[in-house]
């Protein structure tokens, strides 16, 4: 089963299983602040579920790569969107801060 280790805890899922609902499942802060009540749930199209990643997660989807292609987003980020992600092997996660992940620590 692969593992997903993100803010010094590390789970295990089943392979294909989706990102967003694993991390929920867990209880593992996916979202900051009042984003976490009123997120799109998983549609793609808030892009407050951002995440940096190291393993091996499916292609991205048409709606990810749309929502990651505008402010405060931008295509070359290297983020993903774990609503829009099926986990295929282990993984590193680490979550950027701001509303939508964006803001990566120096
Ligand atoms: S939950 Fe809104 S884009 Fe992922």
């Amino acid at each position: 089963m692969p593992q997903i280790t993100f803010f010094d805890q590390t789970i295990e899922c089943r392979e294909g299983a989706n990102l967003r609902r694993v991390l929920l499942d867990a209880k593992l802060p996916l979202y900051h602040g009042i984003v976490s009540a009123i997120h799109c749930r998983g549609l793609g199209t808030c892009g407050t579920c951002a995440v940096e990643l190291r393993g091996a997660v499916s292609e991205m989807t048409k709606i990810e790569k749309w929502r990651l292609g505008f402010p405060p987003h931008h295509s070359d980020s290297g983020l993903r969107l774990a609503c829009q992600c099926k986990v295929l092997g282990d993984l590193t996660l680490v979550k950027h801060g701001g509303i939508w992940g964006t803001r990566k620590q120096e």
